[in-house]
This record gives structure tokens, C-alpha cells and sequence, in this order.
């Protein structure tokens, strides 16, 4: 079953055209990754999804509804929520005031109003659900840092532990990865993939690195110059003629 489903998605900026005409399927609990070399429509792919741009044309569904048009906080709501690659903390609070206060701001914007009521015993269902979060992310034992101390590793499973928060069904991640040595990147991955492993939640990343893309998704979409390129299993599109064309003209190559 799909979960999220693009349909000739086009987005235009001027007499840009960004993304041209993509579709895209998704599948329930897998991990998807969106790869293609500087300029391919990756991030602007990833906005349209989330509902940070609206698309020029085409539609976008998820969980069977259609999201194009609608707010970041009302796909949120409906279960589908994006990480940044930065802004994904808050970096004055503690680790737990971190993932508290990202379930508070979503339930300003009204998703959990009823759970937000001054109610003592729902503060401390959510003071409950945010360190079983934590326990899940394995930084329970950094519940009382500051974030903005941790090691760049933990912050970044931080930023996942704050979109956890919001109870998503599908969590997208904006280049995970990005800037982090290989042992950090094997943390990250592996955090990601028990997202889905133990809890079922499906998982679209953006990213540059193959590698990484390689060893953690279970099929990759790959758009070059705004459209797709092809879409496959890791193997599929490692050894595709058209994506080591598209990646071989850029600086990326990276296999
Ligand atoms: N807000 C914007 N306004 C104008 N052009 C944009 C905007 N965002 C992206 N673009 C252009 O759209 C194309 C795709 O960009 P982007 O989606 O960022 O690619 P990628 O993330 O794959 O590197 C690029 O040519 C980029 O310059
Ligand atoms: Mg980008």
C-alpha cells in the first residue's frame, strides 16, 4: 500500500521550472530515499510534499488525502512530518524541554488541543510519552542537557526525537547526514532505521550522499534537472546508466 503518492508534481519559480511533471510512490514502513545531484528538485520536491511551497500543478496525497495546498502544520497534524536540516532543536533548552516543547508548539497550531488541556494528568502523559521518546532514541541519559552542548551526532537524532514528538506516520529528513563523519553517519542511519523497524513509521530522506543512501534505503527515486530519472532498488540504480551520467557531470560522484 502506498502511503504517499506525487502525481505530476510541477513547481516553477519564474521561468524556472524546478520540478517537472514527478511522480512518486511510497510505500508504507519503507524508507525512500530522493537522491540527484546540486540542482536536481530534491529540496524543492521536499517542500512541495510537506507543504512549505504549493505545487504549480499536479497533486500530492498522503494516507489518502490530498495535501497539496495545505499548511506544514496541518499535513503535520494529519501524521506527515519534516525535520530541517537546521532549526531542528531548540538549542537553549534541555534535551526533555527539547521534545516537550515541540509536541507544545504543535498543539498551539491545534493538533493536540484536547491534550494540552492545563490537566494535570495529560502534562504528565506527555511528560511520559517524551522520555519514552527519548528511550526510544536512545538519549534518555542526556534527558538534562543542553542541547546546543551535545556532540553533532546527538543533535541531529534530537531534531528526529522533537518531529517524533508530533506522533507522525511518516517523517521526512532533509539530508540526515549532511557534514557528519562516518561514525556519526552510522549512528544516524541506524536511529533511522528503527524508525521504521520498531516503530512502523515510513521514512522519505533527501540526500546527496550515495552511500549512505545506498546502505539505508529500500528504494530510491532519483531526479536529475527536475524530473525523474528512474526510480529502483539501491542496487538498480547504482549500476543505472542514467544516474551515473547525471551524477558524472556533477561534483557529487561519490560512489
Ligand atoms: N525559492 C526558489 N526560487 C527560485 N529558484 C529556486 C528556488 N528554490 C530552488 N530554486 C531553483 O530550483 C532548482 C532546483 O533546486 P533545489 O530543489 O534546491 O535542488 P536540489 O535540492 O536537488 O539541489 C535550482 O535551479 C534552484 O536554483
Ligand atoms: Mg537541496
Amino acid at each position: 500500500m502506498d502511503i504517499l503518492t506525487v502525481r505530476t508534481v510541477t513547481k516553477r519559480f519564474g521561468g524556472l521550472t524546478a520540478v517537472s511533471d514527478v511522480n512518486l510512490d511510497v510505500r508504507d514502513r519503507e524508507i525512500h530515499g530522493i537522491i540527484g545531484p546540486n540542482g536536481a528538485g530534491k529540496t524543492t520536491l521536499f517542500n512541495v510534499i510537506s507543504g512549505a511551497y504549493a505545487p504549480t500543478s499536479g497533486t500530492v496525497t498522503f494516507n489518502g488525502r490530498t495535501i497539496n495546498g495545505k499548511k506544514p502544520h496541518e499535513i503535520a497534524q494529519l501524521g506527515l512530518v519534516r525535520t530541517f536540516q537546521r532549526n531542528a532543536m531548540f538549542p537553549t533548552y534541555s534535551v526533555l524541554e527539547n521534545v516537550l516543547l515541540a509536541r507544545h508548539l504543535q498543539a498551539k497550531q491545534g493538533l493536540f488541543k484536547a491534550v494540552f488541556a492545563s490537566d494535570r494528568k495529560q502534562r504528565a502523559k506527555n511528560l511520559e510519552r517524551a522520555l519514552e521518546i527519548l528511550e526510544f532514541m536512545e538519549l534518555i541519559d542526556q534527558k538534562d542537557t543542553l542541547a546546543s552542548s551535545m556532540a553533532h551526532g546527538h543533535q541531529r537524532i534530537l531534531g528526529i526525537a522533537n518531529a517524533l514528538a508530533v506522533e507522525p506516520k511518516l517523517i521526512m529528513l532533509d539530508e540526515p547526514v549532511a557534514g557528519m563523519n562516518p561514525t556519526e553517519t552510522a549512528l544516524v542511519t541506524d536511529h533511522i532505521r528503527r524508525l521504521r523497524d520498531d516503530w512502523g513509521i515510513t521514512v522519505v530522506l533527501v540526500e546527496h550522499d550515495m552511500r549512505t543512501v545506498m546502505g539505508t534505503c529500500d528504494r530510491i527515486t532519483v531526479l536529475s534537472l527536475g524530473e525523474k530519472l528512474m526510480e529502483g532498488l539501491p542496487g538498480e540504480v547504482a549500476s543505472d546508466p542514467r544516474v551515473i551520467e547525471a551524477y558524472l557531470g556533477s561534483d557529487e560522484w561519490d560512489l
